[in-house]
């Protein structure tokens, strides 16, 4: 019996002490930060999965092996391991804060009225996917619903406008930001598909006939340059109901930030979306540079960038790094715990 009783103690010793690993693991400490981001640093670091974009020439020349990781949590804190110095263009990135900018501009139902809030199913450049609906059904954040959306910034001129999208975008990052003019260059030199995009778009009446002054502005907000860092910031901002944990300024109005999240949960990583949120809850975005921004609301907003894709155009070791984190740290906004 004695012997009953000890094994049953020691039981509910291990038990104990488990829950408490694994309540300390889930646990926002400075300590646990610290160590999910080494670790996912480390196991991934020689990870050799995934190719550069190169239908874009000049993203072909990156330097594949840059692999940086930043969380800031929702009251400003800067944890990062890896490269962050090292800018890459922001990409499809960008679409989430022109979205923001937009949704500032003319509140949350002229998006959706425009193209839609739905995950398209294809690849984010899919010319098949507009066709279906005649430019409804889609998204902010596939390039015909971001093209749209650039499109609907206002302004008397490109200048104007240019000038709008990007103090978003500094006051997002907290720091003025440049564009990687040899990233533009490139882009607008072989962009024609989007220019297609947008000409179908204007076609079925989700932009008016400035259409090509609209891609170009586009493919300029797609060619700012970040670092981890930077995006880490972005995302942490969404992740602070629109106010800029660090600077403290509020960029976009928090009563959006649940849309905004929102058309990320759905299409933020295009074709595999559903597969992303599966697994992480996690609203995110990623663009063809190598950047992933991914968004826990209330806690912390994370970004890695590592330059090799996968066949959706998603940063490998991006969506793996990302989904240890926020899985150590608890990040995953349907996981609560019982009353
Ligand atoms: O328009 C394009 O094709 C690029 N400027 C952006 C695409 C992109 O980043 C898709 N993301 N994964």
């Amino acid at each position: 019996m004695r012997q009953v009783l000890l094994n049953c103690k020691a039981w509910v010793f291990c038990c104990a002490v488990m829950v408490a690993g694994f309540t300390q693991a889930a646990e926002m400490t400075k300590a646990n930060i610290k160590q999910a981001l080494a670790d996912a640093y480390k196991k991934y670091r020689h990870l050799d999965e995934g190719k550069n974009a190169d239908y874009i020439p000049a993203l072909a020349k990156v330097d594949s092996g840059i692999y940086g990781i930043a969380l800031v949590t929702a009251d400003g804190k800067v944890y990062t391991e890896g490269d962050v110095k090292s800018e890459v263009s922001i990409q499809s990135i960008s679409k989430v804060f022109t979205m923001a900018l937009v949704i500032d501009q003319d509140g949350t139902d002229e998006l959706l009225h425009n193209m839609g809030a739905d995950a398209t199913g294809q690849v984010f450049n899919s010319i098949v996917a507009i066709e279906q609906y005649q430019g409804s059904e889609m998204n902010p954040l596939v390039n015909a619903g971001a093209i749209a959306t650039t499109g609907l910034v206002d302004g008397k001129d490109y200048d104007e406008i240019w000038g709008k999208i990007a103090s978003e975008y500094n006051e997002f990052a907290g720091r003025e930001l440049t564009v990687m003019e040899d990233v533009y260059q490139s882009e607008a030199a072989t962009n024609q598909r989007n220019q297609a995009i947008a000409s179908l778009m204007h076609a079925y009446g989700h932009i008016d006939e400035n259409f090509l002054r609209a891609t170009d502005i586009y493919t300029r907000q797609c060619s700012v340059g970040v670092n981890a860092k930077d995006l880490g910031l972005m995302a942490a901002t969404l992740a602070n109901a629109g106010k800029n944990p660090v600077t403290q300024k509020q960029v976009t109005s928090a009563e959006n930030v649940p849309e905004i999240l929102a058309v990320m949960a759905t299409a933020g990583l295009y074709d595999d979306a559903g597969k992303w949120l599966y697994k992480t809850g996690l609203p995110a975005k990623s663009g063809v540079g190598g950047g992933i921004i991914a968004v826990s609301p209330g806690k912390f907003g994370i970004a890695v960038i590592s330059p090799p894709l996968d066949a959706a155009g998603n940063s490998v070791r991006a969506q793996k790094a990302i989904a240890d984190i926020s899985s150590a740290l608890g990040g995953n906004p349907y996981q609560v715990s019982a009353h």
